[in-house]
């Protein structure tokens, strides 16, 4: 089956520019990323516009929550048919386990990932949080209970992947945001990395918004970067 590497960032905030956006992007070379800016201000109405457009889901809501409401957010995420969605690992292995478990019974299986150290977390401010590991080891440490709760994957900056597809092999599912071509502008992201090196890198999928979403014409910016990977 045809597996697109690019999850383009639907980071936009109503109906209307959701509907514009999803006509641009090709969905043969493209999954699509609802996160909680989108999912917030248009609700599940924005899945089954992606959906309708073509597109398979990411739902990127983050889930950290006692185990029993994380399950059943994951449960309801599968039940709208979401490719794949994602917890925080930080929410605990039994949180971790109860998502997990619950889409068992489900007829649809979306991927389940884990989230480890927000990228945007600075050595400092997990210090602050009162975390004494460092932040690769910190990384290392969540990734591991995910992998050991059964989860597919993790989300996790591109400089992180090498490392990541050492310790978990093949199987352990690698999605990477932070992605910049040579081409585009880099925005606010600073650790960037570029879609030829994510991939070699072990990166599966990359998360691509702006670069995409911004260009003047979509289709041209996702064919140079299939092109480039
Ligand atoms: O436009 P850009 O390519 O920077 O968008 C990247 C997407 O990935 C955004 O939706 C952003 O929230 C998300 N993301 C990120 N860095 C992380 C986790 C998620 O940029 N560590």
């Amino acid at each position: 089956m045809h597996d697109p590497r690019i999850i383009v960032a639907l980071d936009v905030s109503t109906e209307h520019d959701l509907r514009e956006l999803v006509k641009k992007i090709p969905n043969t070379q493209c999954r699509a990323k609802i996160g909680k800016e989108l999912f917030t201000s248009v609700g599940p109405l924005a899945i089954e516009i992606c959906h309708d457009a073509g597109f398979e889901v990411f739902l990127d809501l983050k889930f950290h929550d006692i185990p029993n409401t994380c399950a059943k957010a994951v449960r309801a995420a599968a039940r709208w048919g979401v490719w794949m969605t994602n917890v925080h690992c930080s929410g605990g292995t039994d949180m971790m386990r109860s998502a997990r478990e619950i889409l068992e019974g489900e007829d649809h299986r979306p991927r389940l990932i884990g989230v480890t150290v927000l990228t945007s977390l600075s050595e400092m401010g997990l210090q602050e949080l009162g975390v004494s590991r460092d932040l690769e080891s910190q990384v290392d440490h969540l990734a591991h209970l995910a992998h050991t709760c059964g989860l597919d994957g993790v989300v996790c900056s591109a400089q992180e992947t090498p490392r990541l597809r050492q310790s978990f092999g093949s199987e352990f599912c690698l999605v990477t945001p932070g992605i910049r071509p040579r081409w585009a502008a880099s925005d606010d992201q600073t650790r960037i990395v570029t879609p030829t090196d994510a991939i070699a890198d072990g990166s599966d999928y990359l998360v691509i918004g702006r670069p995409i979403t911004a260009a003047e014409c979509p289709e041209d910016a996702v064919a140079r970067i299939v092109d480039e990977i």
